[in-house]
C-alpha cells in the first residue's frame, strides 16, 4: 500500500460566501469518495489549510491520486497563490472517517480557535506559510479533536 498525505495552503477569492463552501464541501465528499480521499478543509482569516489523504485508486498508482487531486483544486478560482506544504509517504490515514471535513473557523468559539492557532504558530491569526508542516498537521488534527469533545465545533 502507498499512502500519501498532501497538505497545501491557500488564499480565498473576496467575498468568499456560505454557498462557495457548501458546494467545495458537496463536490469534494463526492469526488473524494470515489477516489480513496480523506482529509480535512479549514478555512479562517481568508486562508484555506486543507489536507488530502490518498492511496492508489484504480490505474493510477502511489502519489498520483492525491497529486491528480491538488493539480484540479489548484486551477479553483474560488482561491488562488496555493503553496504546496508537503507531500510524503504515511504509513495510516490520520483523517479516515472523513472523506473531507470542512470546517469554517468563523463559526467556531473564536477564543478557543485563536488559543490553537496560537499554539501551533507565532500569530493567533491563521498564517501556514509561517508554520512548519508538521505544524500545519498538529494544529489540524487538534482541530479534529475538538468535534469530538465540544458540540461547538460540530
Ligand atoms: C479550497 C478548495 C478545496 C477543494 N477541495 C476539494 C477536494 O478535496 N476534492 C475535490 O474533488 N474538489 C475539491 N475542490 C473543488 C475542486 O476545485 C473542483 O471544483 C471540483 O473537484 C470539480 O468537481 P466536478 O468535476 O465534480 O464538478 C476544492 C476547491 C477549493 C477552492
Amino acid at each position: 500500500m502507498s499512502l500519501y498525505r498532501l497538505i497545501y495552503s491557500s488564499h480565498g477569492k473576496p467575498n468568499l460566501g456560505y454557498h462557495d463552501l457548501k458546494d467545495i464541501m458537496e463536490k469534494s465528499e463526492k469526488n473524494n469518495q470515489l477516489e480513496g480521499i480523506t482529509g480535512l478543509l479549514c478555512y479562517g482569516d481568508s486562508i484555506f489549510l486543507q489536507i488530502l489523504e490518498g492511496d492508489s485508486c484504480g490505474a493510477l498508482r502511489y502519489r498520483t491520486v492525491v497529486s491528480k487531486t491538488y493539480h484540479r483544486i489548484s486551477l479553483d478560482t474560488r482561491h488562488n497563490n496555493p503553496e504546496l506544504i508537503e507531500c510524503v509517504p504515511i504509513e495510516s490515514r490520520i483523517f479516515g472517517v472523513w472523506s473531507m471535513k470542512a470546517v469554517n473557523l468563523s463559526d467556531l468559539n473564536s477564543q478557543q480557535v485563536r488559543n490553537l492557532i496560537l499554539k501551533y504558530s507565532a500569530s493567533n491569526t491563521l498564517q501556514p506559510q509561517t508554520m512548519t508542516s508538521e505544524q500545519c498537521l498538529n494544529f489540524m488534527q487538534a482541530l479534529a479533536k475538538f468535534f469530538d469533545k465540544d458540540a461547538s465545533f460540530s
